[in-house]
């Protein structure tokens, strides 16, 4: 094995994507309607430009959604399956390989048809790990379905302490759709991981897990807690306010995730897609 000290990449962090084939999201608070399609291909076409390119890149949850259009009903799997198949083609762009998470807003029956992740039951949560260079990289179901916030049942936190037992001697970054603390902003803080203590405990238990990278919160924080940093991406499409209490969404623009992994360190920026940039 190459020792940490050695290894050295680019990944990405796409997040939110929100796909919904044939029709545009409109906020439930705001007065404007939003392209998700077309601004996840922009995301796509900005990290075709990355130089050096990234070794792969991770979706990190609420991929599908068209929940969004159809919001007084709960839509079947056949009814998701078109979003993530609009999803899967237009990330056929990406110059890497990508691993996906499953967000609040997920089918999880249509997402293991369609992305082909072979789960043990049709809607099984779908957390796994794997290797990267020297790197551990772990990822987490949170979904709670039905729910807007999440949820990490016992079996999927028996299974991580297994795992980070398991990898002691790697570097490890952990990906999770909600976010395990609060951060500041009442409304999007009612739908946090409702157990993110027994979560950070399991990571506190791991010296080796200095990094969780969240999605779900469509907007970018850092927050450190001893050894542990929280980072949040902002969505590929539509965002929140990083001020209101209340959620507002704005339209855009839209962002993502780079990270440069040098040996044991880690360096990282948000990328913002605003309308009149020429160029990154
Ligand atoms: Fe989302
Ligand atoms: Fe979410």
């Amino acid at each position: 094995m190459a020792s940490a000290g050695e290894s050295r990449f680019r990944f990405v962090h796409l997040t939110d994507t929100h796909i919904m084939a044939g029709a545009r999201w409109r906020p439930r608070s705001a007065d404007f309607e939003f392209d998700t399609e077309a601004s996840l291909r922009r995301v796509v076409d900005a990290v075709r430009s990355l130089d050096p390119a990234p070794e792969f890149a991770v979706l990190g949850g609420d991929l599908a959604s068209p929940d969004l259009v159809d919001r007084d009903r709960s839509l079947t799997p056949e009814e998701y399956e078109p979003s993530y198949r609009l999803l899967r083609e237009i990330l056929t762009g990406l110059p890497c390989p990508a691993h996906f998470l499953v967000g609040n807003h997920d089918n999880r029956v249509a997402f293991h048809r369609v992305l082909n992740t072979a789960p043990a039951s049709p809607d099984a949560p779908h957390y796994y790990s794997f290797d990267h260079h020297a790197h551990h990289f772990v990822v987490l179901d949170s979904q709670e379905p039905g729910q807007a916030g999440g949820l990490l049942d016992a079996a999927q936190l028996g299974w991580l302490r297994r795992d980070l037992g398991a990898h002691r001697d790697r570097p490890t970054i952990v990906f999770v759709h909600h976010h395990p603390w609060a951060l500041g902003l009442q409304w999007i803080d009612t739908m946090m991981v409702k157990n993110g203590e027994e979560l950070t405990a399991a990571l506190d238990e791991h010296p080796q897990v200095r990094w969780v990278i969240c999605g779900h919160v469509h907007l970018d924080q850092a927050i450190q807690r001893g050894g542990l940093t929280v980072l949040t991406t902002p969505s590929t499409c539509v965002q929140l306010s990083k001020t209101s209490q209340a959620g507002k969404a704005l339209p855009g623009p839209p962002a993502f995730r780079v990270v440069d992994v040098s040996g044991a360190r880690l360096s990282t920026r948000v990328l913002h897609l605003h309308p009149d940039a020429a160029a990154l």
